[in-house]
């Protein structure tokens, strides 16, 4: 067959493939994500026929959660569903300087301990660089090793030569394969490495972690163009320069979605933090008016945050909206409900008037929730800022708000109960239709309210 180099153009946010240039992605609607790339359509194997495969019957096959390889670290186990499953491959994607080389080679400490096997490939530092991390870190023993390289063939062979039961490629933005034409880190680079990096996965049995940078510029593909691609992916958020860091999953194969594992980066690498709601918390204003605190269920775990609000005369022909680490439409919503409680006769006294106004929202300590189970907080922190009223310290609230201002009931509420209770709360203001689930909850005060008017009556007591 001819040599035939076409040009071709991917989208970055989701490697969607055109033949023409546009300023917008037909797939997935992301503006200006569109790259030029040559591939070189003559690579693409064709597969021979095998006529003797039989399908095999689901009882016959045998898979125990046994399996998983602990990381010793419990807020990684958490994330990854239980432990490293043998075989799969995981993404850890994040901004750069957030943390995924630390978080990767104290897993690799941690594995090594565990005498397991792990090959470490950095193709963005050297040796050294990596053992100055090292030492930071702490104590090696001899079961780890290094390897310096970016040609994934030279990886390949060096794999299957050295069997490690884990194996850690850091960045997969560095790999390169020969049989690309195009440069490390294009869209068709990463999908090919990806590609040959699952096949080690699934044949050998190894588990994979690749690490992703995520930037917006869209000069190095994103590893979004990988999710499908990969049986996990963790992303760590958080503000990079502040000390807390987030893992969170957003795709498990092989476990629940949803788990976040929190760390905080020491000089001596990140280290776990056992009780995520007490930072949250640390440093609330007490008293303050538009702060509240609320319970949101990170998978299966409860954490207080405290939401932020202000409310001010707005300077602008059109009010300035902000929302920080909540979806700033829902924070629209609210807002449109609470102002047409104005008007609406069941309601009428509790309305504000907030077309004249600026609202900034925020979720103190850099974390970001989307559940709608902290609606009412959100509600309640904004009119207790318009209003001047301070709230209850020693008091948390959640719920979600219905458009027509009814407070609508939500998941696992007597878990987010108990959290409240442990960490010295005195009075929770939940959903009504929650109150049954939590009755055998002691020793804290709990109101039952069922729409917005009844929650402003309780924090104004
Ligand atoms: P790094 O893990 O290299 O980030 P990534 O691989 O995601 O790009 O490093 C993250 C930051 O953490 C870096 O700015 C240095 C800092 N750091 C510490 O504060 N303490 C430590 O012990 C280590 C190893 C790094
Ligand atoms: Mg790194």
């Amino acid at each position: 067959m001819a040599k035939k180099n076409v040009s071709v153009f991917f989208c970055q946010e989701c490697g969607n493939e055109t033949s023409k240039w546009s300023g917008q992605c037909p797939a997935c609607g992301a503006w200006n994500t569109l790259v030029e790339e040559i591939v070189d359509k003559t690579s693409i194997k064709t597969r021979a026929k095998v006529a003797d495969v039989r399908p095999t019957k689901l009882i016959d096959v045998k898979a125990s959660n046994e399996q998983r390889i602990s990381t010793s670290i419990q807020e990684f186990d958490r994330v990854l569903g239980g432990g490293i499953v043998p075989g799969s491959m995981i993404l850890v994607g994040g901004d750069p300087g957030i943390g995924k080389s630390t978080l990767l080679l104290q897993t690799c400490q941690k594995l090594c301990s565990s005498n397991i096997n792990v090959m470490y490939v950095s193709g963005e530092e050297s040796l050294q660089q990596i053992k100055i991390r090292a030492d930071r870190i702490g104590e090696f023993n001899d079961k780890l090793d290094l390897l310096c390289e970016t040609n994934l063939d030279t990886v390949k062979a060096v794999v299957e030569r050295e069997k490690p039961t884990v194996l850690i490629i850091d960045s997969i933005q560095t790999m390169y394969n020969e049989t690309v034409s195009s440069a490390p880190g294009s869209v068709s680079q990463v999908r090919e490495s990806t590609s040959v990096l699952m096949e080690i996965a699934k044949v050998q049995g190894i588990a994979v972690f690749i690490v992703g940078h995520v930037t917006k510029e869209g000069t190095v593909a994103g590893p979004r163009v990988l999710e499908h691609m990969v049986d996990t992916v963790l992303y760590f958020e958080g503000d990079r320069h502040a000390s807390y860091r987030i893992l969170r999953g957003v795709k498990n194969r092989f476990g629940s979605t949803n788990e976040i594992g929190v760390f905080e980066m020491r000089d001596i690498g990140l280290s776990e933090v056992k009780n995520p709601s007490a930072v949250m918390l640390d440093g609330r204003p007490e008293n303050a008016t538009g702060s509240i605190v609320t319970c949101s269920m990170e998978g299966t775990r409860p954490i207080l945050v405290e939401i932020q609000s202000l409310v001010s005369k707005t300077a602008f022909e059109i009010p300035r909206r902000m929302a920080t680490g909540c979806d700033y439409n829902r924070v629209n919503l609210l807002v449109a409900v609470l102002e047409r409680m104005r008007d609406s006769k069941a309601n009428r006294s509790c309305g504000i008037f907030l077309g004249r106004s600026d609202i900034y929202v925020n979720i103190a300590g850099g974390i970001r929730i989307n559940e709608p189970a902290i609606d009412l907080a959100i509600a309640m922190a904004i009119y207790s800022s318009e209003k001047d009223i301070p709230i209850d310290a020693k008091t948390i609230i959640f719920g979600e708000i219905g458009l027509s201002g009814e407070v609508r009931s939500v998941s696992m509420a007597e878990q987010r109960v108990r959290e409240a209770k442990k960490l010295g709360f005195e009075k929770v203001i939940i959903p009504n239709s929650n109150l049954q689930s939590v009755g055998n909850v002691l020793g804290i005060e709990v109101i039952g309210v069922s729409n917005v008017k009844e929650a402003v009556d309780a924090i104004s007591r």
